[in-house]
């Protein structure tokens, strides 16, 4: 099967400085990718390059091809709102809107011109149960997203983007806000949602990588220095400095 992401010789610079050197990688669809790295790295860099985030962040040039599903997503004339959709994002804290709980879920179909209620209802409860949030907001719908408990607001978000029926799942270090118990059903809801969707994620937390994902990249100064399936990177790797990444001998 053709990988759902294809990067190959991708070099992203802020101004002068060079923070993603001469990447290449392909990402399977239906898997669950981690990128891990020492803080600085160019983790949330190469993330920002797949739905192009970066595009918001003056002086950012990019050189080199990103394909998502075979589309070259920096040639000219791309959609960048249709492929946002395509291609979510998930940050560090979660960013519900300051809307409804339903509002939040509806506001991708809304800005598509989707307004018919039945159709709003059923998108809002579907994207809702699939977030695993349906059972704890089914009667609150009308309540506003930021009074819910942090690990609903993620989960909100997740739903969110569920509703737009995106490709691709980019989570920022999604747990990071939360605590163990919170973290632990973002983690077993990523493992469901992998049947349906691609999922990269960043993660600082080694057990979260080993734990959840297929295959593992580490990046070290904005270089992709060993990627491979996770059990492999984390028990064999290749690299010197995967070794000292992951056995916590780095800095
Ligand atoms: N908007 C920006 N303008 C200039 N430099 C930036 C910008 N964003 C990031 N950088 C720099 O690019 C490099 C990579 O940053 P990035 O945020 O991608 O790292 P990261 O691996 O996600 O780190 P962390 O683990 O701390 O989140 C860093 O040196 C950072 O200072
Ligand atoms: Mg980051």
């Amino acid at each position: 099967m053709k990988p759902a992401i294809e990067i190959s010789g991708l070099n992203l610079f802020y101004g002068l400085f060079h923070a993603l050197k001469d990447v290449s990688l392909a990402v399977e669809r239906r898997k669950i990718t981690a990128l891990i790295g020492p803080s600085g790295c160019g983790k949330s860099t190469l993330l920002r390059v797949l739905n192009r985030m970066n595009d918001l962040i003056p002086e950012c040039r990019i050189t080199g091809s990103v394909l998502v599903e075979g589309r070259d997503i920096y040639a000219g004339g791309e959609d960048v709102c249709a492929l946002r959709k395509k291609v979510g994002m998930v940050f560090q804290r979660p960013n519900p809107f300051p809307l409804t709980v339903r509002e939040n879920v509806a506001f991708g179909l809304r800005v598509e011109g989707i307004n018919e209620p039945g159709a709003i209802e059923q998108a809002v409860e579907e994207s809702l149960k699939a977030a695993w949030l349906w059972e704890n907001v089914k009667d609150s719908l009308d309540r506003s997203a930021l009074e819910l408990p942090l690990d609903q607001q993620q989960r909100l978000c997740v739903a969110r983007l569920l509703a737009v029926e995106p490709d691709v799942i980019l989570m920022d270090e999604p747990c990071s806000a939360l605590d163990p118990i919170a973290t632990g059903k973002i983690e077993d809801l990523m493992i469901e949602l992998r049947a349906r969707y691609t999922i990269v994620i960043v993660t600082h937390n080694m057990q979260q990588a080993s734990r959840i994902s297929d295959v593992s990249a580490y990046m070290l100064l904005g270089e992709m220095i060993e990627m491979g399936p996770t059990l492999q990177l984390f028990s064999k790797p290749r690299d010197r400095r995967t070794e000292d990444y992951i056995t916590g001998r780095y800095g």
